[in-house]
């Protein structure tokens, strides 16, 4: 690996503003950002510590860039290192970091740095918007999926046994610093997984950026980065960025176009939701499976054509992605499903929100037909692998 040095001189630093009044905050994008991140939190700071929160598997990783980095700017830190996985965001463990924060005298003038993917960033988030009333937060995110969705746009929260993410906080960090070298160690499952959310963007409303993902997915994805891949990455989870800052900045609070974020995810949630969250399937796989579900609903309905339907699966297929739940190694069934998609936050009046449409051209749609989503469930599950 180049050092540092080398990766600030030859590629680019982006700074993406998202803007919310006296909330706004800069999303920074660029190599080798983590070992230079004094300089980007110190100005921040109100007083020269940071209690950071992460867990195992991302310390074992990039803990010591983080912690080489602090020493150098004369920054006191305080680890709070948690197991990594979906389980860790959970009451219990939610219960446990607030008093652990508290026992070691977290001030109200404090920052939390929550360094690690969705899971960390949803955690120390939620933990951030309630100790004290609210104590500032820094993103220091380490996949794909928190590096182009979870860190941006303020949404917080932890599962319950009755669903994901149902106990949350709208609570925007103070910053968020991307430095996409800290993808080198993410395993290629997680980086394919983090990959839908990307694709996301250019099918939700930007036709353009998916044509764009088609002809340089190779150099995104690619876990031998030189000069010109990384230029490339960073553009890619950039562009990402913009278009969250921009959706975030128009609809904080999800009263509108927001929604359209969660493409695939209704279908996803309810894969999720019937896996167990034990690693079956991750959420950025459920997603990727919920996209085509979604494509394929709106091909039955009329909405999007049979070859856009086709030309997502096989750009997923290019780069190994599941398409379909018969690639889920457990045995799946349509009603159980349909069932979990009744516990979404999208369901208004017992009817069931859908994001549907063709490549480009997403909206919220209600009162779909249930017979076609279950024969659209039925037969994913059946689908050959
Ligand atoms: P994650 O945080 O569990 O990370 C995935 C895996 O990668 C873990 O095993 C982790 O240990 C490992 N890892 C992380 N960084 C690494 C690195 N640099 N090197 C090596 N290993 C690394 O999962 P995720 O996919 O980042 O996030 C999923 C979570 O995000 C879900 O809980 C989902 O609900 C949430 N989410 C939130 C939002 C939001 O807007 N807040 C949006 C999308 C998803
Ligand atoms: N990941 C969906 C959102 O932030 O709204």
């Amino acid at each position: 690996m180049p050092d540092t040095q080398d990766y600030n001189q030859h590629n680019t630093i982006q700074t993406v503003p998202l803007a919310l009044g006296d909330r706004s905050y800069d999303i920074l994008v660029g190599t080798g950002l983590l070992d230079i991140v004094g300089e980007y939190i110190t100005p921040l700071l109100k007083q020269p510590r940071v209690f950071i929160v992460t867990e195992k598997r991302v310390f074992e990783h990039q803990g010591n860039r983080l912690k080489a980095a602090l020493e150098s700017a004369n920054i006191d830190a305080e680890w709070f290192t948690l197991e990594a996985g979906e389980a860790t965001k959970s009451f219990e463990q939610y219960q446990s970091l607030a008093c652990n924060l508290l026992e070691a005298g977290i001030e109200r003038s404090d920052t939390i740095l929550a360094f690690g993917g969705g899971v960390i960033g949803d955690l120390a988030g939620f933990a951030a918007s309630s100790l004290l009333r609210g104590i500032n937060f820094i993103q220091i995110p380490t996949t794909l999926l928190a590096q182009v969705d979870s860190s941006v746009g303020g949404k917080t929260g932890i599962n319950t046994p009755f669903g994901k993410n149902l106990i949350g906080a709208f609570y925007q960090p103070k910053r968020v610093i991307i430095d996409t070298t800290t993808l080198n160690t993410l395993p290629l499952r997680e980086l394919q997984a983090g990959y839908a959310e990307v694709v996301k963007y250019g099918l939700i409303d930007d036709p353009a950026f998916f044509t764009w993902l088609e002809e340089n997915y190779g150099a995104v994805m690619s876990e031998q980065q030189d000069h010109n891949t990384r230029e490339l990455r960073i553009e890619a989870i950039t562009h990402c960025c913009r278009a969250k800052a921009r959706i975030v900045a128009a609809d904080e609070r999800e009263k509108g176009q927001r929604a359209l974020l969660n493409l695939g995810h209704t279908f996803g949630h309810a894969l999720e939701a019937e896996c167990g969250y034990d690693g079956t399937i991750l959420h950025g796989e459920a997603v990727a499976i919920g996209m085509i579900q979604a494509l394929e609903t709106s091909m039955r309905l009329g909405t999007a054509s049979t070859k856009n339907r086709d030309r997502v699966v096989k750009h997923f297929k290019k780069i190994g992605m599941k398409t379909s739940a018969s690639e889920i190694n457990r045995p799946l069934d349509a009603e159980a499903l349909l069932q979990h998609m009744f516990k979404d936050k999208k369901v208004e009046a017992g009817k069931i929100g859908f994001i549907l449409g063709d490549i480009g051209s997403a909206t919220m749609q209600y009162g779909v037909d249930l017979d076609i989503i279950r024969s659209v469930l039925h037969d994913s599950i059946h689908a050959p692998r």
